[in-house]
């Protein structure tokens, strides 16, 4: 049985004031349910929501890491850092991080392993731009990048990375994936974990959704075969439309 799980990413958006602030409502709002839930916010952010979160079940999250345990990496932050403030999860590899600051499928794979060997989950982000699902190469494309994400990594650790398809070209432009293009793509996903492993280890994945989720659309991509989740962008800045999400 595969727990849904819904995270919000709040990319670079929010000052330690509105963290306080969001974390103070979301509280008021959350009354624990069978979902899993977390918000993956900007580091500075993070030691004051594993604080106001503690003992509410609402995991926090980091939206990137170094995959060397300490170092003259100038602005870079590592596991044992992320850990010791309680950072539960890790975004690894969202198309922004690629597109943008040179993520490849090879750092994508030596982060994943750092997060395992320090406990934390690796959130494992996927999926094709515009281009590639327009010549037909969607599946293709992320098959691959999967692939390469759980590149030598054992049963037992695969289990516990989520993955989530999210084509770029739904992320932040209000379209979405029709719930049967998103349902194909992490059927393809599963298909290929079950090619990588076998099927008990693939059925346990977890497989996420992102690209424009709302309130509007939640329940219908929810209730998807293949999909036992959601990674929200926009959305998830505001608690009144996290919480709806997270109640889809
Ligand atoms: P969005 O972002 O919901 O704003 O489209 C999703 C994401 O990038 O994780």
């Amino acid at each position: 049985m595969r727990i849904p799980f819904i995270a919000g990413n709040w990319k670079m958006y929010k000052t330690m004031a509105e963290a306080r602030e969001f974390a103070a409502k979301f509280k008021t709002l959350y009354h624990g349910t069978d979902v899993k839930t977390a918000v993956f916010a900007p580091f500075p952010q993070l030691a004051l929501l594993t604080k106001q979160f503690e003992g509410t079940g609402i995991g926090v999250g980091a939206q990137n890491v170094h995959f060397e345990k300490e170092g003259a990496f100038t602005g870079e932050v590592s596991v044992p850092m992320l850990k010791e403030i309680g950072v539960e999860y890790c975004l690894v590899g969202h198309s922004e991080r690629r597109q943008y600051f040179g993520e490849t499928d090879e750092t994508v794979n030596l982060k994943i392993k750092a997060l395992l060997a320090g406990d934390i989950l690796p959130v494992v982000c996927v999926g094709e731009n515009l281009q590639e699902r327009e010549e037909g190469a969607e599946e293709k494309i992320v098959s691959g990048q999967i692939k390469a994400a759980f590149k030598d990594i054992c049963h037992e650790d695969a289990v516990k990375i989520t993955v989530a398809y999210e084509p770029v070209w739904a992320i932040g432009t209000g379209k979405t994936a029709t719930p049967e293009q998103a349902n194909q793509m992490c059927f393809c996903i599963r298909m290929t974990l079950k090619e990588l492993y076998d099927e008990e280890t693939a059925d346990k994945i977890v497989i996420q959704y992102g690209g424009s989720v709302k309130p509007e659309n939640a329940s219908e991509i929810m209730n998807m075969e293949e999909i036992d989740g959601a990674l929200v962008g926009g959305a998830s800045l505001d608690p009144l439309k996290f919480i709806e999400i997270v109640n889809f």
